[in-house]
């Protein structure tokens, strides 16, 4: 049997019909809907096509989106000041400030200066710290993580008390999404195991996982006989192999071999059109919350 596809595209579709039901409901109650800022140093390619498509689906859903475009020189200090001038901007409900910055930016420096209650990328170590701490203290999750919890729980996989397996121990996905599965309450209540570059023998952990994440940026590195039969896989990976010579476009590979994991998986997210689409659908979820949060305490 093949495993069932749990498609980022298609829950992407549900979930921002939701939003969007949300947008029209604070609009009615508060006048004005969720404002966010995208801002965009240079012009890195890849950074361009993933803010052209955050505006984009920001404008669909009907918020106020500024698109704030500076130069690659920009200095840190006015970077700094445009960050505070957005905090202090009672429209403005999100700030995202795309990475890579150039290497002259701290990006460190600029993403401690985002007000964490702006912070709708879920970056700010004060926004990490109450993530960790759990339960009522969660504000914004950082967007692909909260994604990746998002499919396993619409999917319908069982998370209490499953052994989960996490591949790789990056800031933005690997570290955060160990720590949510192990929380105490829905989606969670894993037993969780973060395996990397230099834990011993990947396979064997591989091999116990009911759900398995895998984001380490290698494609093809979860072989098929490392998965547990009827387990959930979970392909961070976006890999870029090759390019198409017809389109001129990227071919996109995930970490996991998935033609042949399918036959072994329960449940499996392809690439592209798994992680990928939650991604930005989450920041439109931490945005619309942020809104509900500031208009809701408005003097
Ligand atoms: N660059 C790549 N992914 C992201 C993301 O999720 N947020 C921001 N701000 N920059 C990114």
């Amino acid at each position: 049997m093949s495993a069932e596809i749990i498609s980022g595209t298609q829950m992407r579709k549900e979930i921002l019909a939701e939003l969007e039901r949300e947008v029209v409901e604070m609009k009615e109650k508060y006048g004005k809907g969720p404002g966010l800022v995208t801002i965009l140093v240079g012009e890195n390619p890849a950074s361009i096509s993933y803010v052209t498509l955050k505006v984009k689906t920001a404008l669909n859903l009907g918020f106020h989106e500024i698109q704030d475009n500076q130069a690659e020189d920009i200095s840190e200090e006015d970077l700094l000041a445009l960050i505070e001038k957005y905090n202090n901007d009672p429209d403005i409900h999100g700030i995202l400030v795309q990475l890579p910055l150039p290497k002259h930016i701290n990006e460190d420096a600029v993403i401690t200066a985002i007000s964490p209650d702006k912070d709708v990328d879920g970056f700010h170590p004060v926004n990490l710290g109450k993530m960790v701490i759990g339960g009522d203290q969660v504000r914004y999750l950082p967007c692909t993580p909260a994604g990746i919890q998002e499919m396993i729980v619409r999917s319908g996989t069982e998370t209490s008390g499953a052994e989960v397996v996490v591949v790789g121990r990056s800031n933005i996905v690997g570290k955060p999404i160990s720590v949510m599965m192990g929380q105490k309450g829905p989606g969670a209540n894993s037993t969780v195991t973060m395996v990397h570059t230099r834990t011993q023998d990947l396979a064997s952990h591989c091999k116990r996982a009911d759900i398995l994440i895998v984001a380490a940026g290698v494609p093809g590195l979860v072989k098929p006989e490392w998965i547990k039969k009827g387990a959930t896989v979970i392909d961070v990976g976006v890999n870029r192999v090759g390019v198409n010579e017809e389109t001129g476009k990227a071919i996109l590979s995930g970490d996991v071999d998935y033609e042949e994991a399918r036959k072994v998986a329960g449940k499996i997210t392809p690439v592209p059109g798994g992680v990928g689409p939650m991604t930005i659908t989450m920041l439109m979820k931490n945005t619309v919350k942020s809104a509900w949060w500031h208009l809701g305490n408005a003097k």
